[in-house]
C-alpha cells in the first residue's frame, strides 16, 4: 500500500494549518507514519485516501457517523431541505419538530437548545449551572477525555498553556466510579459547586448504584448534574444512556451520532433551569446559546430522519451484537497467538475499546502505534470503535481477518520486547500531554 500522495499532501497542510489538521484526534502523532493522511470521500462503512487506497473505517468521523458515510435515507431528506433554503431570519419550524422529539425520547429533556459543536453545549450548561445555582465550582469527571475546548475544561488537562489560574481554579476532579472521592469534593467544596459533569459511561460501564448515588449526592449538595451524553446520545439507547442506565440529570448534552455527521449538537434539561436562558423569567438573563449557523435546517433534517431511523429500526440492538463480535473475536484471536495477557479489547459492547500492556502491565503505545500500521496495511482503519448501522457481519469478518494478521506482527514485537525493525515511523502519542 502506498501513501505517496498522501505524505505530498501532508506536507502542504501542515504549512497551512497548525498541526495539519483541524481536530487534534484527527492528527498525524495519533496514527502510524504508514497510513492515509486524508480521506477524500466515504460511503457506508467504506473510505478512501488520496492514493485511491480503501479502507473499511471504524472511526466514522470521531464517532458522527452512526448510520454510514453518505447514507442514502439521510441524503434524500439534506437534499429537499437544501432546495428550501438553510437558515432564514426567524425560526425555521423544523427546530420546534426535532425538539419536540427529543423531549419525548429523553428523560431529561423539558427544554432544548441547538447549536453546532458539543463544546458550546457543554460550556452552555456549565454556565447555565453557575447561573442557576449562583456558584462557580465545577466538578468534573477524570477518566472522560474531553468535554470542551473551552477554559473550564482544558484548563484541568496537561494541555493548560494560555488558561488563567483563576479559571483552573475553578475545576476539580474526581474518577469514574469513586462516589465516595466525589462525596469528599463536594464536602470540601460545600456550597460552592455549581455542577458535576460527567459521561454515564464511556470506556467502563458504571458500577452497580455509582450513578444513583452521584444523582443523590448532586442533589443534597444543590448542585446540577450534568451528563454528557455527546458519545453516548443515540448509540447506547436512542433515549440516551441516561435512559439505558435509568438515571436522569438535570442536564445534558448531544451531538455526535444525532445527525449522522451532519454538524448539530444540543442542550436539553429541566424547564426550570433552562428557561433561565429564556425571555419569560425575572431573574438576570443567561446568555445561554446563541448561534448564527446553530440551527441550519439541513442539519435539522438530518437529525429528525437520523433519529425516527434509529428509534424506529433493531439498529442499536444490532450494533450491541456488533460490539459484542467484535470483542469476542478480537481476544479470541489474541489468545491464539498467544498474547492474550496484553492484547485486549474490553468496555462496554456498543462502544468497545482495544489496549495492548507491556510486560509490567502499563498501556504500551509502540504496539498500538504496531497494530494500527498492520491493520491499515490490511485496510482497515480502526484507531477506535464507532459502530454504525453499515457495519455487519462482512465488516467484522474482514476486520477479523485484519486483526489476526496485525496480531500475529505486534505477537512478535512482544516476543522480542521492542517494536524496532517492525514498526516505521515514530510512536502515536495522547493528545493532552504538556510537551509535542
Ligand atoms: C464526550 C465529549 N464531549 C464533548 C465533545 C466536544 O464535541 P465537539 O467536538 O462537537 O465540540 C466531545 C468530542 O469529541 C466528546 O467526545
Amino acid at each position: 500500500m502506498q501513501f505517496d500522495e498522501s505524505n505530498r499532501l501532508r506536507e502542504r497542510a501542515k504549512r497551512l494549518i497548525p498541526g495539519g489538521a483541524h481536530t487534534y484526534s484527527k492528527g498525524d502523532d495519533q496514527f502510524p507514519q504508514l497510513s492515509p493522511g486524508f480521506i477524500t470521500h466515504a460511503k457506508g462503512a467504506l473510505a478512501w485516501d488520496p492514493d485511491g487506497n480503501e479502507f473499511l473505517d471504524w472511526g466514522m468521523g470521531l464517532r458522527s457517523v452512526c448510520l454510514g458515510h453518505a447514507y442514502e435515507p439521510v441524503l434524500e431528506v439534506v437534499r429537499a431541505q437544501i432546495e428550501k433554503g438553510v437558515n432564514f431570519t426567524r425560526p425555521s419550524l423544523l427546530e420546534a419538530d426535532l425538539a419536540e422529539l427529543l423531549v419525548e425520547l429523553v428523560p431529561a429533556a423539558e427544554m432544548v437548545k441547538f447549536a453546532k459543536n458539543g463544546s458550546d453545549v457543554t460550556t452552555a450548561a456549565v454556565r447555565l449551572a453557575r447561573a442557576y445555582t449562583g456558584r462557580e465550582v465545577v466538578i468534573r469527571c477524570l477518566d472522560h477525555p474531553f468535554f470542551s475546548v473551552d477554559d473550564w475544561f482544558i484548563g484541568d488537562t496537561a494541555m493548560d498553556a494560555g488558561i488563567p489560574q483563576s479559571s483552573k481554579a475553578l475545576t476539580k476532579n474526581f474518577p469514574f466510579n469513586d462516589a465516595a472521592a466525589l462525596e469528599r469534593l463536594l464536602e470540601a467544596n460545600r456550597g460552592q459547586v455549581a455542577c458535576i459533569i460527567l459521561e454515564a459511561a464511556a470506556t467502563a460501564a458504571p458500577a452497580p448504584g455509582f450513578l444513583e448515588r452521584v444523582r443523590e449526592l448532586a442533589t443534597q449538595h444543590g448542585a446540577v448534574l450534568v451528563f454528557d451524553e455527546i458519545i453516548s446520545g443515540f448509540r447506547w439507547n436512542v433515549r440516551g444512556a441516561q435512559h439505558y442506565y435509568g438515571v436522569t440529570p438535570d442536564l445534558a448534552t448531544f451531538g455526535k451520532a444525532m445527525a449522522n455527521g451532519f454538524s448539530l449538537s444540543a442542550l436539553v434539561g429541566k424547564r426550570d433551569i433552562m428557561e433561565r436562558g429564556g425571555l419569560d423569567h425575572a431573574h438576570p438573563r443567561v446568555f445561554l446559546l446563541s448561534t448564527t449557523n446553530g440551527t441550519e435546517t439541513h442539519c435539522l433534517a438530518a437529525s429528525l430522519r437520523t433519529i425516527q431511523l434509529l428509534r424506529d429500526t433493531p439498529i442499536i440492538d444490532e450494533n450491541w451484537q456488533i460490539g459484542r463480535q467484535l470483542r469476542e473475536g478480537f481476544n479470541a484471536l489474541a489468545a491464539r497467538h498467544g498474547i492474550g495477557e496484553r492484547a485486549r479489547m474490553q468496555g462496554v459492547d456498543i462502544s468497545p475499546w482495544y489496549a495492548f500492556y507491556d510486560a509490567d502491565g502499563k498501556v504500551d503505545m509502540g504496539l498500538r502505534t504496531l497494530f494500527l500500521q498492520e491493520t491499515i496495511r490490511h485496510g482497515v482503519l480502526i484507531p477506535y470503535i464507532a459502530i454504525s448501522a453499515s457495519h455487519r457481519q462482512a465488516e467484522v469478518a474482514r476486520t477479523l481477518d485484519a486483526v489476526d494478521k496485525a496480531l500475529k506482527v505486534v505477537a512478535q514485537a512482544m516476543e522480542r520486547g521492542s517494536v524496532d525493525g517492525l514498526l516505521v515511523g515514530p510512536v502515536v502519542k495522547p493528545v493532552f500531554r504538556k510537551f509535542n
